[in-house]
């Protein structure tokens, strides 16, 4: 296990915390904060650095970060958020959002909504437009459309190719697939040339990373939160969600409390990865909470882990299939990134950080287990 040191001071919660939660009180000046999950394509980096310019034009801290994560929601690359995601196993693609506005601390969120690219604009109407916190399915769209949002097909065709090969993948215990011809298909799992004939538009490492997401659907998600010189905090999670999913499933990312958390008291938490885990810990909660309590953003996302892995019995082998990331932000500036799981290389996955005075850039997040 790696950084997982406590202090004394966390070791002995209550009374021996609060002198330090007087003195983040009392603290000077906050400085302008943004971080987000690092997402394809820079998509982490581009995030905070919209947010970040946003904040310093003296704008809004949700509006900061709703801008930030729609960037990463119209890139039809990214292929776990809002455009381009991954679908159900119907072939449709279905997003969950989440947003908190730390001044007036509000949130609103949706759950489940389809062809409407910016799932997080829409949780932001919730936020500001109603007496409601979520909405799901067929009401969030109608809600949508009500408030001017244009209804679209999200999937892309290299989604919709790996959707394909998800199809194909899912055989009986002959090795047959009614997405083949003939009950005398080969039983092996497909390979890359029997695709490439199948698929002639698709290149191969789309193929391959298809095969990839077939046989470990992935979760995706961006969770971005801000800070600006005023002390005042926002927050925002936006996905696509599991691929392959059950129509209507929703994860953690559009449960407040859940894939996101903001109290600008104390700080905000986010979380990417395996929602079912994060929502049997209320994850970005708990990692609030642990800040309130007196424990670092690092110390607080890690504890946040340590319950995941103890509804596992922290049995690392099943623990494996699980990929979970927590992302703190504290009042006075100071953050962290944290994930279950470590790479070989003794580095934990990225997350992305702007703190104004210097370029957007990704930073590594500490981790629980390294694999092996
Ligand atoms: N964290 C995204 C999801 O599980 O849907």
């Amino acid at each position: 296990m790696k950084d997982i040191t406590f202090s004394r001071r966390v070791a002995l919660l209550g009374a021996a915390a609060l002198p330090w939660i007087r003195a983040v009180k009392g603290q000077a000046k906050p400085k302008s904060v943004v971080i987000s999950s690092a997402n394809r394509n820079n998509g982490g980096v581009n995030c905070c650095a919209k947010a970040m310019e946003i904040i310093k034009g003296g704008g809004d801290t949700l509006d900061a970060v709703i801008a930030g994560v729609n960037i990463v929601e119209l890139d039809p690359r990214d292929n776990s958020v809002g455009y381009g995601g991954l679908p159900n196993e119907d072939g449709v693609v279905e997003l969950d959002a989440s947003c908190m506005h730390g001044p007036s601390r509000r949130g609103g969120a949706v759950g489940a909504l389809r062809n409407i690219k910016t799932p997080s604009k829409v949780a932001q109407k919730v936020l500001a437009e109603t007496d409601h916190m979520m909405l799901v399915g067929e009401g969030a769209l109608r809600f949508a459309k009500a408030a001017g949002f244009k209804e679209e097909d999200l999937l892309t065709e290299e989604s919709r190719i790996q959707w394909l090969v998800w199809k194909r993948q899912m055989r009986d215990k002959n090795g047959h697939t009614n997405w083949e011809s003939g009950i005398d298909a080969p039983p092996a799992a497909k390979k890359i040339g029997e695709l490439k004939r199948l698929f002639p538009q698709a290149d191969e490492a789309l193929l391959e990373e298809a095969l990839r997401n077939a046989a470990n659907p992935p979760h995706g998600t961006i969770n971005c939160i801000a800070l600006n010189e005023k002390g005042e905090m926002s927050a925002v999670t936006t996905t696509s969600g599991l691929a392959w999913k059950i129509p209507g499933r929703c994860g953690d990312s559009p449960i407040i409390g859940g894939g996101l958390w903001l109290d600008q008291d104390v700080g905000g938490a986010g979380s990417t990865g395996r929602g079912e885990e994060n929502l049997r810990v209320c994850g970005a909660h708990t990692v609030v909470e642990n800040m309130r309590l007196g424990m670092s953003p690092k110390e607080a996302a890690l504890d946040a882990l340590k319950r995941v892995a103890r509804n596992f019995d922290n049995d690392e082998k099943r623990l494996q299939a699980v990929d979970l990331n927590f992302y703190a932000l504290r009042k006075d500036g100071e953050y962290a990134g944290a994930s279950l799981w470590g790479t070989r290389n003794g580095r934990g996955p990225q997350f992305a950080v702007s703190t104004g005075d210097r370029e957007s850039h990704h930073e590594n997040c500490v981790y629980l287990f390294e694999r092996k």
